[in-house]
């Protein structure tokens, strides 16, 4: 395979810079294995631009031997992977950097030839190397990722909510509701998500995009998108702490229906007034939300919870430890407590026996290889567990985690518990 292709890393330049070209053949290899449909060069220009703030590294893999007559160029790389470096919430505030994986794609007629083993084996040592403890990917496919240590940590599902008359929350506003000009949120938006970012176990930092599309600059075809409508929530004092992002689905959506293309919201007062507010607009019978929490106030805000339609309820972020010991010293614990963990990974990045000792929510750890285990556990399952989200008696039970020690897996669920249940609301 050495000789038949080659593997580029580059990252992302500007306009004038004589390597643009690379990234905008790239970016071209990233539509065909998502069959999206070609690019405009504006838009383009736009996405890099944003790859430039986000500081992404573009992996793109051609073929050395030439390509066949009339194929697609030489440079429009046959697989493609992208990673950028954000923060991860990893409970009670605290961050840890994460390596994120993105635009994974092989072209279909050079697929199964070892091209995305390469890639991310490549890449996570590169990571590794690099002093960064965990990487992280969201999934097109739940069966692809596990083998290269990657867990599921959080989830997130669909809701429909109905807002005709059964819609009454157990909420007195505290604060106001405003409609604005959606470009406001090119300046709130990065603002009011730090607030929920440094709350919220789960989140991760947002890329470029987000303000961007949030405020209605980009659309699904790169221009801006008029439709887009925003709310604002304003606490007390009169500062901005929440705001909705919300688009009108078109009078031939029955029931007439409004799409939330972002929520975010700083304090649960705001939340629940957002959703006052989405309940009140006039001539609309629903909300719909791809990224709603699956542990969700507002069902429980609900007077008929029965309102909240849920469905694809799904995997969202997963993690990949590299640095064991730096993850684990790194959280802060719900509970107190030591637990020998014994590490496995067939790629060999976090093997090892890890002894975990938490006095006053604190970690210690140490490696014990002559330690005696209280539980064994894939560097998969670590990486499910370790944000709360995933219950480690519930992978016992599955056969995944093997308890040594009796109670050993509750009192990891007990410790590794978070402050609130967690969501990451950045899709990457
Ligand atoms: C998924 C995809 C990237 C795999 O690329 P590939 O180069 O064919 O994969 P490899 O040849 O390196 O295979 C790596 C391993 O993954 C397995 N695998 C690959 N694709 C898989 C899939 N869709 N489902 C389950 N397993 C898969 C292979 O069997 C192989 O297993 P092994 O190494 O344990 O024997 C490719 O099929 C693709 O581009 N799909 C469409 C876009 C997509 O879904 N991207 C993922 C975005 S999150």
């Amino acid at each position: 395979m050495a000789d038949k292709y080659e593997l580029r890393r580059f990252r992302a330049v500007a306009k004038d810079s004589a390597d643009y070209a690379q990234g905008t053949a790239w970016l071209r290899g990233v539509g065909i294995g998502f069959y999206d449909e070609p690019r405009k060069e504006d838009f383009m220009d736009k996405i890099m631009a944003m790859y430039l703030v986000d500081n992404r590294e573009m992996t793109g893999v051609y073929q050395a031997d030439g390509v066949a007559a009339h194929s697609l160029a030489p440079d429009v790389p046959v697989a493609t992977f992208a990673t950028l470096r954000k923060d991860l919430n990893i409970g009670y505030g605290r961050q840890l950097e994460a390596h994120l994986v993105t635009a994974v794609t092989v072209r279909g007629t050079h697929r199964r030839q070892g091209l995305l083993r390469r890639m991310m084996t490549e890449d996570l040592a590169a990571a590794k190397a690099d002093g960064v403890a965990l990487a992280a990917l969201t999934a097109s496919e739940a069966s692809i990722y596990g083998r290269f240590g990657y867990g599921v940590a959080t989830f997130e599902r669909s809701v429909k909510v109905d807002t005709g008359p059964r819609f009454r929350l157990h909420h007195v506003p505290v604060g106001s509701v405003e409609i604005a000009d959606r470009k406001v949120l090119l300046e709130l938006a990065p603002e009011v998500f730090g607030r929920v970012h440094g709350a919220m176990p789960g989140s991760i930092s947002r890329q470029e995009a987000y303000r961007l599309r949030s405020a209605g600059m980009l659309g699904r075809d790169g221009s801006e998108d008029e439709a887009i409508r925003c709310a604002l929530h304003y606490d007390a004092a009169g500062t901005v702490d929440g705001y909705v992002a919300y688009k009108f689905a078109g009078w031939d959506t029955k029931p007439y229906t409004m799409e939330i293309v972002d929520l975010v919201a700083a304090t649960d007062a705001a939340y629940l007034e957002l959703w006052q507010f989405l309940g009140s607009i006039d001539l609309v019978d629903r909300i719909s939300w791809q990224d709603a929490p699956v542990d969700d106030p507002l069902t429980w805000a609900l007077e008929d919870p029965r309102c909240v339609e849920s469905s694809d309820h799904r995997d969202m972020l997963w993690l990949r430890i590299l640095d064991p010991a730096r993850v684990l010293g790194a959280r802060r614990y719900s509970a107190d407590g030591t637990l020998v963990l014994a590490v496995r990974d067939s790629l060999g990045f976090a093997a090892g026996t890890f002894a975990l000792t938490v006095s006053g929510g604190e970690a210690t750890v140490t490696s014990a290889p002559e330690a005696e285990p209280d539980l064994t556990l894939d560097v998969a399952d670590l990486g499910s567990i370790y944000l709360g989200a995933v219950c480690p008696v519930t992978l016992k039970a599955a056969g995944r985690i093997a308890e040594h020690a009796a109670g050993a897996a509750l009192t990891a669920r007990l410790m590794f518990a978070v402050e609130r249940s967690p969501h990451c609301l950045t899709h990457f």
